[in-house]
């Protein structure tokens, strides 16, 4: 249990042992049985011959990578073309760029630096840590046949949605992805079940959060997603557990799924739901993380009336070169803020508020069913005390009719320029210690880190229920500690992910013993990040993982069952 993800750093460390690598590759020339997957290179990765006929079983979806980087690089087939690498620079922060990729990651960590759009000409821009083809799938037929592939072949496979994943899930050395982004469909259901009776809406596995959203509000209903955009809404964000604007009201998204479509290692397309044959499995899926169990086709969730929102926006800051008891006012305030997180949540509403050292912006509270009035009364304590502390602030709200209509008027946010790490904070923790947690969100945003909160009260459904990290139960609010990605010096950015892992987290580690973290929104060095992630399900879905997956064809970093697997320092992925 206690093995570390910081086993993976060894992709930017240099080979562990040359000898080592070279007895796998012997063993790969001669036939003999590798612990490592196959690898661009060895003599057992598929002729061109092969990849052909494969994309001929296909109808021609196989796509062999390009880095979207490319073209602003030399070394590359194109070569070198000064305007699109310009016109890429301009958009590179923006998630549609990545999304429409078959290759890209919004995890800049994990392109290890190849074909970085900023790094000049010169520098290089290898395949590295993308994944060497994908499989732009369509349906199930087209999953069934990437498993297949992969599993004789002896490929690493990658699920590979939208690319957001911050620990690099939806990329892979020598990886061949199964891209789902094209699986587009919506439907509507009247859903009738010993546990739901009801509408239901059922979406393939390409569907973003925005379109889902838009086809729930086209019948006048709502569904639990993500506070942004361009997230998936059946990958990553609702297996591994989803929050949003609707969580304190409804619970997590992972709480609303009434059934998934899944093709299982074994090729077999099956329906997982409570008290069927597969209902160990729809636990595990309901939570447990992508990538694991299996590929998913589908999800069906629970819909819930269109509903009005009120939204409220506030600022403050510490203004420059301000006195030290005027820094000590502001960190009391934000110190506040987190002690009215539980009256928030509690009233069904969320919050998600960014700190630094200089300013507090609580971007959004997110308020269903309140009108303009209430949401002010919620905030106003807060309010009173700022003036109280003569600390000036802006302060806005404002009332919509539908959650489509809100979700559109919040500005999305940029992708690409953080590290990140995370810890879930317990209600316990500001109801009794909050002074201790005031000092360590000083402690982080004075060493130049950006700490976040995003709030939800989950609740209302048991721990045990699905497979979501128990901890996610008592928490009030996710903190996200994040540094500025550097794309000028790689260095400084090992420097940032170690302070996150080795300094920063700590400080909430300290204050939460025994707690946990989000997997989504994670340190991938997270230490002991079985108990972190999964809490005391860790065991349970591990049993899970070997019946479903005996052979270990899904992997995905800080996934169930990935502890049986290292990155080595070319990327190459050995059972270990
Ligand atoms: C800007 C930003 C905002 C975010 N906001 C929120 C938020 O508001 N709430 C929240 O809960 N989380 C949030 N997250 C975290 C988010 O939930 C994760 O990044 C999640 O992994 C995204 O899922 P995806 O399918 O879109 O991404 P991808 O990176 O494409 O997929 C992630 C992983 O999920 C697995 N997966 C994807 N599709 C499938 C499938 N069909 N079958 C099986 N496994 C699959 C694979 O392992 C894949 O690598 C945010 C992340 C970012 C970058
Ligand atoms: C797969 O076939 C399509 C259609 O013939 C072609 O456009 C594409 O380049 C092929 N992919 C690879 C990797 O060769
Ligand atoms: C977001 O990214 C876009 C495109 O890369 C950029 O133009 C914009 O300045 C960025 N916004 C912020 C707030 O960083
Ligand atoms: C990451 O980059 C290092 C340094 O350039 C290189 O040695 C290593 O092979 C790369 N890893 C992958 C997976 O590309
Ligand atoms: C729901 O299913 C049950 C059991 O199959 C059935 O008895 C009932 O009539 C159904 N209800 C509706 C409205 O279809
Ligand atoms: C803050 O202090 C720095 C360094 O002493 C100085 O350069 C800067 O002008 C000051 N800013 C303001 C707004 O006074
Ligand atoms: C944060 O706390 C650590 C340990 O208590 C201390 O060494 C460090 O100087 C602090 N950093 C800042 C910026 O306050
Ligand atoms: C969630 O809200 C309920 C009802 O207000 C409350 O009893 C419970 O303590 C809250 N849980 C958390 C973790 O805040």
């Amino acid at each position: 249990m206690a093995k570390s993800l910081a086993s993976i750093s060894v992709l930017l460390l240099p080979a562990i042992s040359a000898s080592a690598n070279a007895a796998i590759l012997k063993n790969d020339v001669f036939g003999a049985e590798s612990p490592c997957r196959c690898f661009p290179g060895d003599a057992r990765w598929p002729t061109i011959d092969t990849w052909d006929a494969f994309n001929a079983s296909l109808g021609g979806k196989l796509i062999s990578t390009i880095p979207i980087g490319a073209p602003c690089h030399h070394d590359t087939a194109a070569g070198y073309n000064s305007d699109q690498c310009r016109n890429l620079q301009d958009v590179w922060f923006l998630p549609e760029t990545h999304l429409k990729s078959s290759s890209s990651t919004m995890a800049p960590f994990f392109t290890n630096n190849s074909c970085n759009p900023f790094s000049g000409p010169d520098a290089t821009c290898s395949l590295g840590n993308y994944v060497t083809y994908a499989v732009e799938a369509t349906d199930a037929a087209d999953y069934e046949k990437v498993l297949e592939f992969s599993s004789t072949h002896n490929i690493r496979l990658v699920i590979r949605n939208t690319g957001h994943d911050y620990n690099g899930k939806s990329t892979g050395a020598g990886g061949l992805a199964l891209w789902t982004h094209n699986l587009k469909s919506k439907e509507l259901k009247q859903y009738n079940s010993t546990n739901y009776f009801g509408e239901a809406l059922k979406f393939g596995a390409g569907v973003l959060g925005s379109e889902a959203f838009e086809f729930a509000d086209s019948h006048g209903l709502v569904v639990v997603g993500g506070n942004q955009p361009t997230l998936g809404f059946a990958g990553g964000y609702i297996q591994g557990g989803g929050h949003g604007p609707l969580a304190s009201k409804y619970g997590l998204a992972a709480d609303q799924v009434l059934e998934w479509d899944i093709v299982l290692a074994s090729g077999k397309t099956v329906t997982a739901a409570p008290e069927s044959e597969y209902a160990d499995l729809y636990w595990a899926l309901c939570g447990g993380g992508g990538g694991t169990f299996g590929a998913v086709l589908s999800v069906t969730v629970k819909a819930y009336p269109s509903i009005s929102f009120s939204t409220a926006s506030l600022t403050f800051a510490a203004p420059e070169n301000a006195s030290d008891a005027i820094v000590d006012a502001y960190f009391e305030a934000v110190g506040s803020f987190n002690q009215l997180v539980p009256s928030i949540n509690d009233a069904g509403a969320v919050a998600v508020w960014l700190v630094t050292a200089q300013a507090f912006l609580l971007s959004t509270v997110y308020a269903p069913g309140l009108d303009k009035k209430e949401v002010d009364t919620l905030l106003q304590p807060f309010l009173d005390e700022l003036d109280t502390s003569k600390i000036q602030y802006q302060y806005a709200s404002q009332e919509y009719t539908t959650f489509l209509e809100t979700f559109r008027a919040q500005a999305p946010v940029n992708v690409s320029n953080i590290n990140i790490g995370g810890r879930l904070i317990p209600r316990t923790l500001v109801e009794e210690n909050n002074d201790a947690l005031t000092a360590a969100i000083r402690n982080i945003t004075y060493s130049g880190a950006l700490f976040s909160g995003v709030s939800f009260n989950v609740s209302r459904h048991a721990p045990d229920s699905i497979a979501a990290n128990p901890y996610l139960r008592d928490a009030i609010f996710d903190a996200v500690v994040a540094t500025p990605f550097d794309y000028a010096n790689w260095d400084t950015n090992l420097q940032s992910i170690n302070a996150i892992t080795n300094i920063l987290l700590p400080q909430l580690e300290e204050l939460t013993p025994n707690g946990g973290a989000y997997l989504s929104e994670s340190d991938f060095q997270q230490p002991d990040w079985q108990t972190a992630f999964y809490g005391a399900h860790y065991d349970k879905l591990s049993q899970i993982k070997s019946k479903y997956d005996p052979e270990g064809l899904f992997y995905a970093l800080g996934a169930v069952g990935s502890d049986k697997w290292t990155q080595r320092s070319d990327g190459r992925l050995c059972r270990e």
